[in-house]
Order: C-alpha cells, then structure tokens, then sequence
C-alpha cells in the first residue's frame, strides 16, 4: 500500500532510491517519483507507471543511477504509488511538493479529513497540483513553516495536530538540506542504521543490502534523521529510546535467482522454509511454541477460539478453525477482519484471538487485533515479518519463517502458516489430554515428512504447466471440494483470481446443485480437489453432476485414489499423506495452476492489476 524510501549518506542516492524503490514495488505500483536536495535545491522527478517508467525517464534526463555513480545530493525520498485519492497520473504521484517549493512530502496512508484542510489551506491562498490527499500534508507544513512556526520539525509537528488518518510520511524542506523528516502513524517505517548513512524504508528488502541493524518506528512519534544521527521523538518533542534489531535474512532472499518471477522462486522455497518453521519447533517427541505458554492451566482457560485475517491468511486460518475443532473439540470462529470489527463478537477474557497475517501490518487485520484486545481476550499473532504493528501489539508471537515474500500473491507464507495452525492445534491437543500420544508422534511425524513431499510435487511441476497450457482460455473456473478440500479450495480460487484475472468461484461440493450448478456449460472448467477418504465418494458423485453437463474436470487426488474411478479429464497426483495434513500439499498444485494460467495469459505475475501486497487503508 505505497512504499517509501529515503536516504542520507555518501552513496550514489538515486541508485539507492530506485533500487529500493523496485523492492517495494509489490506495495504498490501505479506510479513512482523521487525528490532530493542537490546544491540547495529540491528537486522533484515523477512518473505515472512502474519504476522502470520512472527509471528510463531520468536515465534519459541524464542522470546517473549507477552504483558507483557520484553523489551530490544531501537527501532523498522516494515512492511506490498503490492509488486512492485520485487516478494514477503524473501529478497525482509523489512525492508533492509544496506551493512555494518550501517542502517536499511522500505519504503511505490516508488522510481521512483532507477535503476540510484543503479548503482551509485554499482560503490562505495555497493552490493544488493533484487530487491527492498527500498534497494537502505538504501544503500545511509549507503553512506553518513560513506563517507560523519557521521551525522544520515544529511545522510538522503543528501539522499534525490538524491531520486526521494514518501516515507514513517522509519529508524534506529545502532550508535543511542535511535531513529527512518522518512522522508515523498506522503504516510502516524502518530505519536502517549505517556507518555515516542512514536509511528508511516501508519494508526490510529496501534495505537489507546495505545493513542489517533495522528500528522499526512506533506510532504517534517523529524521526529526524540526518547521516550520522537518528533522533526518535513523541509527539510533544521528548526525545525516545529506541531499540536497534538486528535482521538475518539472506541479501539474496529479496533477488529473483534466476527464476522468471518472484512467484515461482517463492513456490520452489516452500519445502525449505515450510521445514524452518515447523521442524525447530519439534524436538523429543514435542512441539514447542517459544514465547507462547501452551501449560494445561493456559489451554484449560480457554473456551472459545476466534480467529481473524485477510485474503490468503483468512484461508490459512479457516484450516486451522477446522483443524482446533476436530483435535481439540474447542470452539473456532474463523472471521475476515474486516467484518469482524463491525460484528459486535462474542468474546471475553476466556477466548484467544488468533491473528494471522504475512506482513504484520494490514490494517483490518490491526484493528480486528485491537478490538477483540479492548473485549479482553488474548491474542496470539501468526506473522511473518519480525518486527512488525502485529506482532509488537499482540500478547504473542509465533513467527512464520517464509523469509521475504516479494509475490504480490502468497504462497509461501500460505504453506508456512498452514505449518503454525497445525502445531498450534496439535499442541493444544496434546495439552488437553485430546489426542493419543501414538497419533500425537505420528502427526509431528507427518509434519516433518512435508517437505520431501512439497519437493516431490515440485518435480513434476510441468504436468500442472501443460494442463495449463491447454486451458488458460477458459473464461469461469470453479473449484469444489468438501471439508478441507472446501477450504483449500478457497485459497486456490482467490489465487487464480488474483494473477490471471480469470473469474473463479470456489463451491462446497454438495452446495453446487442449490443454484451455482446452473453455470457449468460445455467446456466450463472446474478443479477439484479430493483428500479426504470419507469424502471421496460423495465428490466423485458431485464431479459427475459437473462433467455430465458438460466441465472439463481436474482432479487433485492422492496416491492411494490413484486407481479410483473419477469422472475427471485430467489427474493432479500429490504424495500420500494423513488426510489431515493434506492441503498443505495441495495447496502447492493450485498456486501452479494459477501461475502457469496467468503467465499463458501473458499477466504480470508478481505485480497483478489492482492489487498490493500490505493493504494498509481500511
Ligand atoms: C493483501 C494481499 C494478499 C494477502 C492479504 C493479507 O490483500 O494481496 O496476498 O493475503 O493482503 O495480508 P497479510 O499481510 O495480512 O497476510
């Protein structure tokens, strides 16, 4: 949702800015623009489009975006667009420069009464270049910068006192060429600590190539930071401590590595990192959850489960609502954050929220946390990124180990939050005295055995890439499936949708014939997974209503159904595995099919239409 950058230091400040701006692309890319101070002057370049657009632009203009290139320049930001207030265009990109090219401004965010503040600055004689609420930011510090407080950070600081929403912004005045400015509230800001330079980022991969010592910002506080010094203050000016984290994620995790996309190098990871969030948490025989109390007296507390998320986290999570109830006979509500809030749920201090989400920062997701907080109950983060809103708000943390995600679709993270809610439900099992110590090593067995079956599947990847080469014309896709079938056909679904913009539908087998059958035609596609071996012969029956009129059926079935008689024109075969624990393999099959569709489709894969990878707005 918008991504920024900054940069102040003896490097080539254009190649950083752009070069961090490419990693940030997935928050958001509908167009791209820098502003630095060079010889006292600032300066603004922005371009509708990807940062390639923005890149070719100032290449052409002469300027030198090399490495190695020579630096001028005092300091410099830089931004990612993902459009809200008004069109993507060239005057609506950042960064937006004040009227009197006092102040220059990037923002990540919404603020929400700019209507009000535009017409207040409109009444001082301040006139708008865009549509954007941004503008407004840059307009009413440049305000109290001449009229009123002809203090940089006192300006903003005044500012902010009329600014109603949430902001990462990052500022520049032309009067203080040495520093950059951020105020934050509600999205994302890191600070990256190095030797006479200092960095700022919506996210790590911005930064991770030149240091690993990261601060992530807290809300309602105020950075100045200049080469050799970060400041964090409140609000009213009192200077904060800080803590400095340190980040060890490969330099390379955030690079291509010769894959075509960023989506398909993150599949192949998925044996790797789904095994580095699952098997460090299984030793002697069992799952260990550091930092969160799984003792009887704690589990017994609880009566009711609830569960929030958004997108591909909601799916990990409605897994794991079904997983909880069957092993541990706990009630689960499983609900999209962005309803949950307005739901007026049933919770008290004996209900755990689980809170799953990759970035740790969308906003639904924040704010359904602090709701069921504010009723009481205890929350537990499933997260992804160290570090992030989520997982310092939470009670606590149990992080995913999927290393960075750039796809703006998710996969691996999917795969390895699907690792948590399993450990998760077999320990509260355990605890609760629900499950046999025989089935309890066996699962812990079946999990470490994930792996070497994801990696199997990644072997015969090119059956799922011809099936695809064979359908991508098809215009409505619906996958079906029953139980955990049903479930995982919802993240295959909201994943093909997402990168092929092919419309797609996922059904309960047994609901199709209570009115969406009436669209299944000749040639209509429908995939279906079968895992469950109570469940098999009812889909083999709803596979046949589907194919006798007409679909063209692929069947994602086991080993062990491989000789079972399906109406299906096509077979998907995944390794043999607990019926329990299989979507997470067949999780792998769909997100292929998706991919393959999409790039047949000729989509941009990493970077689908519309979308953004941190939905930091309501
Ligand atoms: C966006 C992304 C999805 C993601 C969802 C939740 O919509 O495009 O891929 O599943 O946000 O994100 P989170 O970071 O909370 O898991």
């Amino acid at each position: 949702m918008c991504g920024i950058v900054g940069y102040i230091g003896a490097r080539n400040t254009l190649s950083v800015l752009i070069k961090g701006l490419e990693c940030l692309e997935y928050r958001g890319y509908d167009s791209a623009g820098v502003s630095f101070i060079q010889n006292g002057k600032l300066n603004v370049i922005k371009k509708k489009g990807k940062v390639k657009e923005l890149y070719k632009l100032m290449d052409d203009s002469g300027y030198d975006l090399s490495e190695k290139g020579k630096n001028s320049i005092s300091a410099g930001i830089g931004h990612t667009r993902w459009a809200t207030h008004g069109a993507p265009s060239d005057e609506n990109s950042h960064p937006h420069m004040s009227m009197n090219g006092k102040i220059c401004v990037v923002h990540n965010g919404i603020i929400e009464n700019y209507a009000e503040l535009r017409s207040f600055l409109r009444k001082k004689g301040y006139e708008f270049a865009s549509d954007t609420d941004t503008e407004v930011a840059a307009q009413l510090i440049e305000y109290y910068y001449t009229k009123k407080e002809h203090d940089f950070e006192g300006s903003i600081r005044r500012a902010l006192q009329d600014i109603v929403g949430s902001y990462a912004l990052c500022v520049l005045c032309v009067d203080y060429p040495d520093r950059i400015i951020c105020a934050k509230k509600d999205n994302p800001i890191v600070i990256g600590i190095g030797d006479k330079e200092n960095f700022i980022a919506s996210d790590i991969p911005a930064l991770i190539e030149y240091t690993r010592d990261v601060v992530f910002m807290e809300d309602n506080c105020i950075l100045i930071m200049t080469k050799d010094s970060i400041t964090i203050k409140d609000v009213h000016g009192e200077v904060l401590d800080y803590e400095v984290a340190h980040v060890d994620w490969d330099t390379d995790a955030a690079q291509k590595g010769g894959y075509a996309h960023f989506m398909m190098k993150e599949m192949f990871e998925e044996p790797k990192v789904f095994e580095a969030t699952v098997a460090p948490r299984i030793k002697d025989g069992d799952i260990f959850l550091e930092h969160f109390p799984c003792t009887k007296e704690f589990v017994s507390n609880i009566n009711s489960i609830n569960i929030v998320a958004c997108g591909t986290a909601y799916h990990a999570g409605c897994i794991g609502k079904y997983l909880i109830e069957k092993l541990c006979r706990i009630p689960v509500t499983c609900t999209v954050a962005s309803e949950f809030i307005y739901s007026d749920p049933i919770i008290d201090e004996h209900t755990l929220t689980v809170v799953i989400s990759q970035s740790g920062e969308t906003l639904d997701t924040r704010n359904a946390m602090r709701e069921a907080k504010n009723r009481g109950s205890q929350t537990l983060a499933i997260v992804n990124v160290i570090g992030s809103t989520i997982a310092r708000e939470s009670d606590y943390v149990l992080y995913t180990a999927a290393g960075p995600e750039i796809s703006v679709a998710s996969t691996k993270a999917y795969t390895t939050q699907l690792g948590c809610v399993y450990l998760l439900a077999l320990k509260f099992a355990k605890v609760l005295g629900k499950i046999t110590p025989e089935k309890y090593a066996d699962y812990q067995y079946e999990l470490l055995e994930m792996p070497s079956k994801l990696q199997k599947i990644l072997d015969v990847q090119d059956r799922i890439q011809r099936f695809a080469s064979a359908e991508y014309n098809a215009e409505s896709i619906f996958f079906i499936g029953r139980g955990l079938d049903y479930y995982l056909s919802m993240e295959a679904s909201l994943k093909l949708k997402e990168i092929s913009y092919i419309h797609s539908e996922a059904y309960a087998g047994g609901e199709l014939k209570h009115g969406t059958i009436a669209l299944i035609e000749d040639g209509t596609l429908v995939v279906s997974p079968i895992t469950q071996d109570e469940l098999a012969g009812k889909m083999e029956s709803n596979i046949k209503e589907v194919s006798t009129r007409g679909a063209t059926v692929l069947a994602i079935i086991p080993e062990r159904f491989a000789e079972r008689e399906f109406s299906c024109n096509e077979k998907f075969i995944i390794p043999d595995c607990d019926e329990l624990f299989a979507p997470i393999l067949t999780a792998l099959p769909c997100q292929l099919f998706a991919y393959y569709m999409a790039v047949n489709k000729g989509c941009d894969i990493d970077k689908p239409r519309n979308l953004a990878k941190s939905v930091t707005v309501e």
